[in-house]
C-alpha cells in the first residue's frame, strides 16, 4: 500500500448538475481527502496543455471545446492508492459501460462528457497536478 496524490476533476457536465455533496461523500467514504481544491473555468490553452497527450486523437477539439464550456472543480486527493481507487469510483471512460454506482455510470451523459478525469499513473499525475496547482495551493 502506498500513499498517492491524484489529479482529481469534476467536469462542466458534472458541475451543472449540483452533486458536490454526492461526490464528496464517495471520496470521503474511500477513505481519500483532498489536499487542494479549487473551481476554474479552464481556458483553451489549459485545456489543451492538460490534454495534449490527445492531441492527435479525433476527438481533442471537442474534447477540449467541452471543457472551457463551464466550471470545473479541480482537486488533488490523497490516500493509500488513491489512482486506482479514484479510478474505482470513477468507473469505466464511457458511461455507458461503468460498472452500476460508479460516479460515471451516475452522473456521466457520454463518452466526452463523462464527468470526471482521474489521472492514469503516478507520472501523469505529476505532470497534471503541476498543471492544475502551484506548490502553496496544496496544503496536507
Ligand atoms: P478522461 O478520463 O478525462 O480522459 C480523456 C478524455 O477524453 C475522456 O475522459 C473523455 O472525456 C474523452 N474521450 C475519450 N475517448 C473519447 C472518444 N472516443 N470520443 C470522445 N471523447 C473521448
Amino acid at each position: 500500500m502506498a500513499t498517492e496524490r491524484t489529479l482529481a476533476m469534476i467536469k462542466p457536465d458534472a458541475v451543472k448538475l449540483n452533486v458536490l455533496g454526492e461526490v464528496f461523500s464517495a471520496i470521503e467514504g474511500a477513505g481519500l481527502r483532498p489536499v487542494a481544491l479549487k473551481r476554474v473555468r479552464l481556458s483553451r490553452p489549459q485545456a489543451e496543455g492538460f490534454y495534449a497527450v490527445h492531441r492527435d486523437r479525433p476527438f481533442f477539439n471537442d474534447l477540449t471545446a467541452f471543457m472551457t464550456e463551464g466550471p470545473a472543480v479541480i482537486m488533488v486527493l490523497e490516500g493509500e492508492n488513491a489512482i486506482s481507487v479514484w479510478r474505482g469510483l470513477l468507473g469505466a471512460t464511457n458511461p455507458a459501460d461503468a460498472e452500476d454506482g460508479t460516479l460515471r455510470k451516475r452522473f456521466g451523459a457520454s463518452i466526452q462528457c463523462n464527468g470526471f478525469h482521474g489521472s492514469d499513473a503516478t507520472d501523469t499525475a505529476g505532470f497534471e497536478i503541476s498543471h492544475m496547482f502551484g506548490g502553496v495551493e496544496i496544503a496536507d
